[in-house]
């Protein structure tokens, strides 16, 4: 694709002494989304499953990395394979649904592949001319596992998933990822770009003013941002100065946000994990997604906790969604075209940016 030299210029590293916003034309133009599912969605690991989908052999996931189907499975070797969703047939799905099944069957007329992705056999194609099963083979992506997650890229090149999450593990300690089980999930469409909702996750610098009740639960003055190579932490005590603050019904430790690269937030409070997946639906409407995780299910603490950090989430979430649809809006008008940011508050957002622009240059050459 073609880009104008205005956007062009857009698109070079911007620097903290002159930090400033993409511009409002990536958020708007909807000619922009296919260069973003290629260079941002299909170059870098997508979070797809947690561990406990993926067990036995023979569970599969089916999911979306970019505009690609996939399907996530635990072959009889009892390894992780991904592979693409599309039949070398007619392009039909191999899987549909989430479950467990000893072969792939195409659901469109019944090519049948191995969980190694190999196909096996094909109804009624013996006497095709030229036609060998051996010949086909579903395309592979990469799978990897992190604290019990499971992340696919289909690009053969990413930066080491190692390395994208270096030291968040380490970082939380007492708290472990790996100890969490899966609670329940929640879905938004919010009418915004999808870029708009990464901005507003990557700065505190709105809490005074667009949230109210979470302002109460964090300390404003200690708020602070670090940044990584592939991701941004955000962290904030729960008490204050010391003293317990009583808005806060986490129990005792720090409220640690990571936004990872491209589209990946782990919120994590004291026994619990929230993971935010930030998905485009359209370059106007975003789908996002709330999965809960809490270290222990049962406890009639934890019951409580859940049914409170679910409403506190969801009115935080409005609040997010309300000022995002709003921003939108302003993007829109065309009387914006670019602004500068808060180079106290909005780090974040500026490093999360220089990386959008990066990977947009690397895919045009530039
Ligand atoms: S498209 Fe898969 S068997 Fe025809
Ligand atoms: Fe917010």
């Amino acid at each position: 694709m073609t880009l104008n030299a205005e956007i062009l210029n857009h698109l070079e590293p911007a620097s903290e002494d002159k930090a400033h916003t993409l511009p409002a034309s990536l958020y708007t133009d909807p000619s922009y989304l296919n260069l973003e599912y290629q260079s941002i969605f299909e170059s870098h690991w997508q979070l797809v499953a947690h561990q406990s989908e993926l067990i036995n052999p023979g569970d599969q996931v089916v999911c979306q990395v970019g505009r690609i189907p996939i399907v996530v499975v635990r072959n009889q070797n009892n390894l992780l394979k991904a592979f693409h969703n599309v039949c070398r047939h007619r392009a039909g799905p191999v899987a549909i649904e989430n479950g467990n099944n000893k072969v792939l069957r195409c659901k469109y007329h019944g090519w049948t592949y191995t969980l190694d992705g190999d196909l096996r056999s094909a109804p009624e194609m013996s006497s095709t001319p030229n036609f060998d099963v051996c010949q086909f083979h579903l395309p592979q992506a990469q799978v990897e596992e992190w604290q019990g997650f499971i992340f696919v890229c289909v690009n053969n090149t990413p930066p080491a998933l190692g390395d994208v999450l270096k030291g968040v593990a380490e970082t939380i300690k007492p708290i472990d990822l790996k100890a969490m089980s899966f609670s329940h999930r929640d879905e938004y469409v919010i009418d915004c770009n999808w870029k708009v909702y990464m901005d507003n996750y990557l700065e505190g610098y709105h809490l005074p003013h667009v949230h109210p009740g979470l302002s109460k639960l964090l300390d404003y003055r200690s708020y602070d941002t670090i940044l990584h190579e592939w991701h941004s932490y955000q962290f904030s005590p729960l008490d204050r100065n010391g003293e317990q603050n009583p808005d806060n019904f986490y129990g005792d430790g720090h409220a640690h946000y990571y936004c990872v690269f491209p589209n990946l937030m782990l919120n994590i409070l004291p026994g619990r994990l929230q993971t935010n997946l930030i998905l485009p639906v359209g370059h106007n409407k975003t789908k996002i997604i709330f999965d809960y995780y809490y270290s222990d299910l049962k406890s009639q603490r934890t019951k409580k906790l859940i049914a409170q950090d679910r409403e506190f989430s969801d009115e935080v979430q409005e609040e997010d969604i309300m000022i995002c649809e709003k921003v939108q809006l302003g993007l829109n008008s065309g009387s914006y075209e670019a602004g500068r940011l808060c180079i106290k508050r909005e780090t974040g957002v500026l490093h999360y940016q220089n990386l959008v622009r990066l990977a947009l240059r690397r895919s045009l050459s530039v």
